[in-house]
């Protein structure tokens, strides 16, 4: 049996979640309002542009295409602040070993994420030679919940959907699975994650025989 798997990566392999949740809440602060933590879970797996609107709308303000640009530009320059000065000390418990026992078994591994900075998380954390293919923000047209990034990502590794499993912290990245039709392993909360076959709070937690068990 032919498996791949495909990992997203905010929140799954790195711990960026909280860069991008304090780059936003000083966004929303530097506007005169503010956002609940729990609000923080709908921005997740989503584009850059999608979460500024959903921001805005949390809010109450309504800005042009123009001023949308300029906001979006200003978080990720704090964004891309944060995440210039990560270490591999950010890499979140059990990446680093499934990733080298999924290589050293030869099953293919794809990054799926909606980040177009990927790229520069990948090269900090020491964390790109791992993967057969990257699919993310600067590739994609559609963000998730639609499954373009995990399709291309199995194109890319040539396996069938069927054959992927996809490793997501974010209901949107578990929706977009699930229209691929791809197994889906949760990180994170349950609540949060609903449709996942299993979920665990990180990947120390699973092996590869119980990935493979997954597909039957
Ligand atoms: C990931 C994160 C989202 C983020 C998106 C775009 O999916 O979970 O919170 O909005 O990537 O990231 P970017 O780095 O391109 O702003
Ligand atoms: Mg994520």
């Amino acid at each position: 049996q032919h498996i791949a798997c495909i990992f997203d990566l905010d929140g799954v392999l790195v711990d960026t979640a909280v860069y991008h949740y304090q780059a936003w809440k000083q966004l929303a602060n530097s506007l005169g309002f503010d956002f609940a933590h729990a609000q923080n879970e709908q921005l997740k797996g989503i584009s850059r542009m999608h979460s500024l609107d959903k921001i805005l709308k949390w809010g109450g303000v309504e800005k042009s295409e123009a001023e949308k640009e300029a906001l979006a530009t200003l978080k990720n320059s704090w964004y891309v602040a944060m995440i210039s000065k990560m270490t591999e000390a950010e890499v979140l418990p059990g990446s680093l070993k499934l990733l080298q026992d999924l290589k050293d078994q030869g099953i293919k591994i794809a990054l799926g994420s909606a980040s177009k900075n990927s790229g520069l998380i990948l090269e900090r954390t020491n964390l790109a030679h791992f993967f057969d293919a990257i699919v993310d923000g600067n590739t994609v047209s559609a963000s998730k919940p639609d499954p373009e990034v995990f399709v291309k990502a199995a194109e890319l590794l040539g396996a069938l959907n069927k054959d992927c499993v996809v490793f997501e912290d974010a209901q949107a990245g578990v929706q977009a699975a699930i229209a691929a039709g791809m197994a889906i392993v949760g990180i994170g909360n349950a609540e949060n994650l609903q449709g996942a076959q299993l979920v665990i709070n990180d990947l120390s937690e699973i092996t590869i025989a119980e990935i493979s068990a997954l597909k039957k």
